[in-house]
């Protein structure tokens, strides 16, 4: 084995963990409790689940559906749609989804530039948008004609005026540019330690401090279009409590699923793919004796290649 394929972590499965892994899989014909569907992953198509969710019982829906391009999904494809069809196909699953949350939770839906077109107009129908974070994913195609694309937007909505919102969860750790003193020559607002000087700033809606996952983290699975486990912690910490019931309805490779696991939270997933379901399976069970997140470390969140090389070579040093 050369250098590079023992640094690349890829998740990926055998043809036995397919079949060990199908196993836990679960599929929906008739209505169900909310206690069957806790922690669980459904290997179905949304549309054939909607009818059976039980009411209210969602605090937090994470969507990340395939965006308004051609993308193949390992057995299934999506095909581009006009910017009107585009918002029909997400009101017909969003009509539904409205029943499953509580009225204190809250909604993040994400899209590139061009499915930012449909969102708003279809969720604005149902829910209270708040905000509309867009990060800086970095990687795209370059384009010889056109800007390269490299953001995306998280919209951010709620059901009524009474929502969870955890800002002291979600602040990033920054390193101090600027260190200004009060009179006393105490650092304001700041802090001085052996690693550096750094300041807790307030979450805003610009994110540059997440990359998508690559080959030699070990979150990084074969899924075409997996979310960073990072980025969707923001979203869960500041959105839920410990405990609050998390419902992704285009799980993928699990990364909502994973992440409200390692966080405390309980999780449902929807995926359609069952090589892709599977694939969440194994990022669980992973995470029954790991829940750590790249990038949130001690309940912080460390701006990109900010992290202290100090606590880098301890980190490691403990590794296995
Ligand atoms: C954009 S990806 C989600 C990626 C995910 N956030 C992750 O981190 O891996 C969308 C997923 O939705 C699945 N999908 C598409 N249509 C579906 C449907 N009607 N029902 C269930 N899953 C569907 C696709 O197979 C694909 O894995």
């Amino acid at each position: 084995m050369n250098k590079k394929s023992i640094r690349n972590k890829t998740i990926r499965l055998s043809g036995s963990e397919l079949s060990e892994f199908s196993k836990n899989l679960i599929r929906l014909h008739y209505p169900v409790q909310k206690k069957e569907l806790l922690n669980r992953t459904i290997n179905q198509d949304l549309f054939s689940v909607l009818d059976y969710l039980p009411e209210k019982f969602v605090d937090l829906l994470i969507i990340d559906p395939p965006y308004n391009l051609y993308k193949k999904f390992n057995t299934n494809s999506f095909k581009e749609k006009s910017v009107a069809d585009y918002a029909g196909w997400i009101d017909s699953f969003l009509t539904e989804l409205k029943k499953i949350l509580k009225p204190s939770g809250s909604i993040y839906f994400c899209g590139d530039w061009h499915t930012s077109i449909s969102i708003p107009l279809v969720l604005e129908k149902y829910f209270i948008i708040r905000n509309r974070i867009t990060w800086e994913r970095e990687k795209g195609r370059g384009a010889k004609q056109n800007w390269k694309n490299s953001s995306e937007d998280i919209w951010f909505c709620t059901v009524s005026e009474k929502y969870k919102f955890n800002t002291d969860a979600v602040k990033l750790k920054r390193k101090v540019l600027a260190p200004y003193r009060d009179n006393s020559g105490a650092p304001k607002d700041w802090r001085s330690d052996s690693d550096g000087d750094f300041r807790l700033t307030h979450p805003s809606n610009i994110w540059n401090d997440i990359s998508i996952p690559f080959w030699s983290m070990p979150e990084n699975t074969d899924h075409p279009t997996q979310k960073p486990e990072k980025l969707i912690a923001k979203l869960i910490l500041a959105s839920t409590k410990r405990g609050d019931v998390v419902f992704d309805p285009f799980l993928g490779s699990g990364t909502t699923s994973v992440v409200a696991k390692k966080l405390g939270r309980k999780f449902i997933g929807v995926e359609m793919d069952k090589y892709y379901a599977c694939l969440a399976e194994k990022r669980l069970s992973k995470a029954d004796g790991n829940s750590a997140i790249q990038g949130y470390t001690d309940g912080v969140f460390w701006e990109r290649n900010s992290f202290p090389f100090s606590i880098k070579a301890q980190i490691k040093k403990k590794q296995p």
